[in-house]
């Protein structure tokens, strides 16, 4: 029974849970929880059963990695019924984390003792299932069923406080869960702890609180699969609790075929993935106090991350005027984060800010980043200085585009020089780009890893090319949506069929957002080498000239002042830019804007991952996922692309490129994938 840990201590039978590092309850677990019951069941001596876990927690939930593989018996279900079932009082303690299957588990002992700092919950919605064993039936039991819905509809993690006053569990007591579990057993049996089965405790219905579960979730999440299964589940827990387990059971079943399923189980592993590197082994730094050059947008940004992860920063701007407007950034940003629970006003009152004209002032940090403007010669001068001033910081810049090996070549000391590319708004955006350069030294590299996680980043490793792996994929597909406008879409038409595909935002809505002046300047970038054939609309160069900024200026492709909806100067600009052309305008339907936009995307993706700019198809999925709104649910482009297979990619790629050969070209990799029936999932498990 290598899964648990047996003992029997006086009267009272201790299960120890051992499956690092998290106690999934993965088939060894199942097994040995079953035949440790029966054991303590054929104990005369032992009257009570306490069950703990070993380790970071109770039970994390059920192992994840077996979705989708033919189930192996005893399912968790099971496991529970047989809790549930003992003749013998059960007390569960709870540590760490007890969520999903293994608040599952709690729930069917007989009574629950929560540790403080456990987090407690469903989060199965999260993952595209709904709760399988018994969640749905058990839970409603203990807390009502309005409670339940709130919990298990949206996957919220809560404290040992509000399981408390739930009714999830019902004692707090600190201490080592396996003295605590012995503790409690005991008080069970003295009458001090009462217990009881949950699946006998009868529920209030509720069918009001169902329907309007229902009918928000219709409206809020149409496109999402598993949180209505959850409410159907959850309207059966009035029943009988055989019945109502095998309604939860078939909704589980449903949900685990989904498609929806796999994309976000795959995007669960993507934020984990990311963080295995080449440079793991490398000693990270320390890293106590951070410099930011540049208070503008980025940096005023990036210095309110680090603040708000409780680093001092010292932020140098080059005039007091833009000091100034950096300040009242960074103050903005984390008042916003006190109102949202995110930072104590005691420590918003005592800042560690110092900001500053003087280069000087940064002597102290270890770690220095900036954020001026993206001029390679303004960089280079800035980035000296910085060298000057921190001898033996690390440096860092926040580059969208500029050549990280080029910029290490100026330095005195290229090996502690990393890009660190964040995303707007910088103290909002969970992704986090590490630029690796040729010569940047393996610690330093660790430690920009280190420093991701604990600004509750996602930080994925990029190696250098133009726009890294998420601004050069997004350049590629821009072009397909400005191919597709020339052809006769219109920008709504776009933006519409990519919110239909499940993006937030569409991408013209997404340029208005950040100002369109961010991808003019990219473009005038590449004008010089821009490919003779490349089919290119000067729409939203002209769009720039006029001043049409997007949101700040009021106006781009659509009005945000005087008016709102698309900006009707927009339509004549691209009706003449096709006449240039000589272009006879077509339709587009929304499956074809998206077969254009999303093959653009696995195209270029495909090239990142070839070339070894992205460590593995899973941290391109990654980069989309945490940096640029892709659906959780689909998983990332590379998820994606092997749901059409790498065959169907190639067909689409030929035909398009019967009307656009530039542009339209099969990615060498693509192409064997096709051949071998490759998949970039295997690509993720090579390691
Ligand atoms: N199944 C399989 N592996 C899991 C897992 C699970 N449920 N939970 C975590 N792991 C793995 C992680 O992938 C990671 O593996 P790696 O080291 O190879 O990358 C390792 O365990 C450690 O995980 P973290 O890095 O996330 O560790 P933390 O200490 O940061 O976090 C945690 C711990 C809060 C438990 C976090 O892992 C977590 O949130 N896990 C998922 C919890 C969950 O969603 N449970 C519900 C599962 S669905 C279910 O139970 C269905 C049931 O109703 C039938
Ligand atoms: P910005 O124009 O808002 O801010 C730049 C700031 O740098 C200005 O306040 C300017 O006064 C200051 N500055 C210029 N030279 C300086 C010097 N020598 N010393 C001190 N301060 C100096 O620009 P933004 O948008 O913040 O961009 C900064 C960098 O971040 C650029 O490299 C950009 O490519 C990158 N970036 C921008 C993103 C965005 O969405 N805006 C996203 C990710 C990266």
């Amino acid at each position: 029974m290598g899964a648990v840990a047996t003992e029997i201590v006086g009267r009272i039978g201790l299960i120890g849970f051992d499956s690092p590092p998290v106690n999934a309850a993965g088939h060894a677990l199942r097994m040995a929880i079953v035949e440790a019951m029966a054991a303590m069941a054929a104990e005369p001596g032992v009257e009570a059963i306490g069950l703990y876990g070993k380790g970071r927690a109770f039970i994390a939930g059920a192992d994840i990695t077996e979705f989708g593989k033919p189930p192996r018996d005893p399912w968790l279900p099971e496991v529970c019924n047989v809790i549930e079932a003992s003749a013998k009082p059960v007390v569960a303690v709870l540590h760490g984390a007890a969520l999903g299957g293994g608040l599952e588990v709690a729930i069917s002992a007989h009574a629950r003792i929560a540790v403080p700092g456990v987090a407690v919950g469903f989060p199965e919605v999260t993952l595209g299932v709904i709760p399988g064993a018994g969640g749905t039936q058990r839970g409603p039991r203990l807390t009502g069923i309005p409670k339940a819905i709130g919990l298990i509809t949206t996957g919220r993690r809560i404290g040992a406080d509000e399981a408390l006053e739930m009714g999830l569990v019902d004692r707090i007591a600190d201490g080592d869960p396996r003295e605590l579990a012995l503790h409690w057993a005991e008080a069970a049996l003295t009458g001090e702890l009462p217990t009881r089965r949950t699946g006998g405790i009868a529920v209030t219905p509720d069918d009001a609180a169902l329907d309007a579960a229902e009918a928000q979730l219709r409206e809020t999440q149409g496109h999402l699969f598993a949180p209505h299964k959850c409410v159907e589940a959850i309207r059966a827990c009035t029943g009988p609790l055989p019945e109502g387990l095998a309604i939860e059971r078939a909704g589980f079943n449903a949900c685990i075929e989904s498609p929806q399923r796999a994309g976000l189980i795959h995007a669960f592993f993507a934020e984990r993935a990311v963080q295995k590197i080449p440079e793991a082994g490398a000693t990270a730094r320390d890293i106590t106090k951070i410099g930011v050059i540049g208070a503008g947008t980025m940096g005023s940004g990036i210095a309110s991350a680090f603040l708000l992860a409780g680093y001092p920063v010292t932020m140098v701007e080059r005039a007091q005027d833009a000091l100034d407007r950096g300040i009242s950034t960074v103050g903005k940003n984390l008042d916003g984060a006190v109102k949202r629970g995110r930072m104590a006003q005691e420590t918003r009152d005592a800042l560690p800010l110092t900001a500053t004209t003087e280069m000087g002032d940064l002597s102290g940090c270890d770690l220095v980043i900036e954020a001026v403007f993206e001029d390679f010669e303004v960089k280079r001068e800035v980035l000296s200085a910085m060298e000057d001033a921190c001898p033996g910081a690390i440096l860092a810049t926040n580059t969208s585009y500029l050549d990280v090996n080029a910029l290490a070549q100026t330095l005195k000391r290229p090996e502690e020089f990393i890009g660190l590319h964040f995303f707007s708004p910088a103290h909002v955006m969970k992704l986090l780009e590490v630029v690796v350069g040729d010569r940047t030294a393996p610690e330093v590299t660790a430690t920009a890893f280190k420093l991701g996680k604990r600004l509750g980043k996602i930080a994925v490793r990029s190696g250098v090319c133009d726009g890294f792996i998420g601004n050069r994929v997004m350049n590629h597909y821009r072009k397909a949506a400005d191919h597709l406008v020339l052809d006769g879409a219109s920008p709504q038409e776009i933006d519409a069929a990519m919110r239909g595909f499940g993006f937030a935002m569409g991408p013209f809505e997404v340029s208005d957002l950040a100002g369109l002046d961010i991808g003019w300047a990219t473009r005038k970038r590449h004008a010089a080498t821009r490919h003779p054939d490349e089919r290119y609309s000067t729409v939203a160069d002209t769009m720039c000239e006029n001043g049409w900024l997007g949101r700040k200026t009021g106006r781009g492709w659509y009005l945000y002042e005087g008016g709102s909806g698309p900006n009707p100067e927009v339509a004549p600009l691209i009706e003449a830019e096709r006449v240039r052309h000589g272009i006879a305008p077509r339709s587009f339907t929304a499956e074809e804007i998206v077969e254009r936009y999303m093959t653009a995307m696995i195209s270029e993706a495909s090239r990142v991952v070839e070339e070894g700019i992205a460590l593995r198809p899973i941290d391109v999925d990654a980069v989309f996922l945490f940096g640029y709104g892709f659906p959780r649910w689909r998983g990332g482009p590379m998820h994606h692309a092997d749901t059409l297979g790498a065959a169907e990619i190639v067909a689409t790629i030929e035909r398009l490129a019967g009307d656009d050969p530039q542009f339209w070209q099969v990615p060498s990799i693509l192409a064997r994938m096709a051949e071998t029936g490759g998949t970039f999932a295997e690509m993720n498990r090579e390691e």
